[in-house]
């Protein structure tokens, strides 16, 4: 961390600030927002959960009558005005000489329109480009909004010789990578599994970090909606949204009483079709979606092209006879298909991480 208090180190210390709402401020980016004055920190802002209030809009108001000379931003601020107030005119009426700032918006039509209505109004603006992830959520909203999809992730855990279930074990990675899991169901609004792994495993799907509180929407291939005795009782529990294919009315009716039911037709292989379900996850308002298993699922996602990214958390673990699903063709693909980033370990375990 910067200590010298220059430039540098009120923007470096907003892009910190950004990182709090990271993964909760949508529909809009998670910026921080720091007020100075004479090089001391009058007031801080960040982006509200739901994104509102802007971060900028948060500090100055943080700032009360106090004079503010420079505002330091991760994210170049706004100057039209949406649900929230336009922040380029709320920098102009404090009358704010400077703003430093890290990140242009993608949206081009912003970008001009910020720089111009600042400059307009005799305000410097200086960029100092600063490595944030936030910036990559801004990068997955806009591909999601741009093309009316979610921004996919798939998760799948495999064993050292590469089977994704074991006959006799529900888990078998290590305790920080279930940690890991539900860090990656946090980060995302929506989780979709398959059938086999709703009727096998059970699955809650809630993100389970201490402290947080997150509610994701969940989602259910069962395209002839046969379900087992179990998972009725589960589907009660977990309401997920199902797409199916089937034409069944009674069965329809029967499961209508406890979950949302999607119709999705099959295309020319028999196959539910991948896309259709994906844009009606985008009008149900989510923007990342994970794609937590099986193996069928993210093969059918994969081979699709509905996939952005891919992570395999690998045991050092061997299932040998216990094995069962083995993943080493889907595996082959992605990492032929797919860029790939160093992996990182948790203690025994490593992540690997591929993206399109
Ligand atoms: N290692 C991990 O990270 C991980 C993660 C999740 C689950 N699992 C394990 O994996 C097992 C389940 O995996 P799985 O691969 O057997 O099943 P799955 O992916 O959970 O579900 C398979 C279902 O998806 C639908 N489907 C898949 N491909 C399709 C296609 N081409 N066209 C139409 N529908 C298609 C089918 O539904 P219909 O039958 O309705 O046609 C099929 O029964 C579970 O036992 C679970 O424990 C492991």
């Amino acid at each position: 961390m910067p200590t010298e208090k220059n430039n540098f180190y009120f923007v470096y210390l907003a892009n910190k600030l950004s990182l709090i709402n990271q993964f909760s401020s949508f529909p809009n980016p998670s910026v921080g927002a720091i007020s100075v004055f004479k090089n001391e920190i009058i007031s801080t802002g960040i982006t509200g959960q739901n994104g509102s209030p802007h971060a900028e809009y948060e500090s100055i108001k943080n700032s009360k009558n106090k004079k503010v000379e420079k505002l330091y931003v991760s994210l170049i601020p706004c100057a039209h005005k949406g649900k929230n107030p336009s922040c380029a005119k709320i920098i102009k009426m404090k009358k704010i000489k400077k703003v430093v700032y890290s990140f242009d918006d993608y949206d081009v039509r912003v970008i001009n329109y910020s720089k111009h209505y600042l400059k307009k109004n005799k305000v410097t603006i200086n960029k100092i480009l600063i490595n944030n992830p936030c910036f990559n959520e801004i990068k997955n909203y806009n591909y999601s909004k741009k093309n009316e999809l979610p921004y996919i992730t798939a998760k799948l855990a495999i064993s050292s010789d590469y089977f994704s279930k074991n006959k006799n074990k529900k888990y078998f990675t290590n305790k920080k990578a279930l940690k890991y899991a539900h860090l990656v169901r946090y980060k995302n609004d929506s989780i979709l599994v398959g059938k086999n792994t709703f009727e096998d495993d059970l699955p809650l799907l809630n993100c389970r970090i201490k402290g947080i509180k997150k509610k994701n929407k969940i989602f259910l291939i069962n395209q002839n909606l046969k379900f087992s005795k179990n998972s009725y009782k589960h589907l009660t529990k977990i309401k997920p949204y199902i797409f199916h294919s089937s034409k069944n009315n009674n069965l329809i009716k029967k499961i209508k009483l406890h979950c949302n039911l999607i119709y999705i037709p099959c295309d020319l292989n028999k196959n539910i079709d991948t896309r259709l379900i994906c844009k009606k996850i985008f009008k149900l308002n989510c923007r990342k979606l994970l794609v937590e298993g099986g193996l069928k699922t993210q093969e059918l996602f994969f081979n699709n092209d509905m996939i952005n990214e891919f992570l395999i958390v690998k045991s050092n673990k061997k299932f040998n006879k216990k094995g069962r699903l083995k993943v080493l063709k889907l595996y082959k693909n992605i990492k032929t298909k797919f860029k790939s980033e160093k992996p990182f370990c948790l203690d025994d375990n490593k992540i690997f991480r591929y993206y399109s």
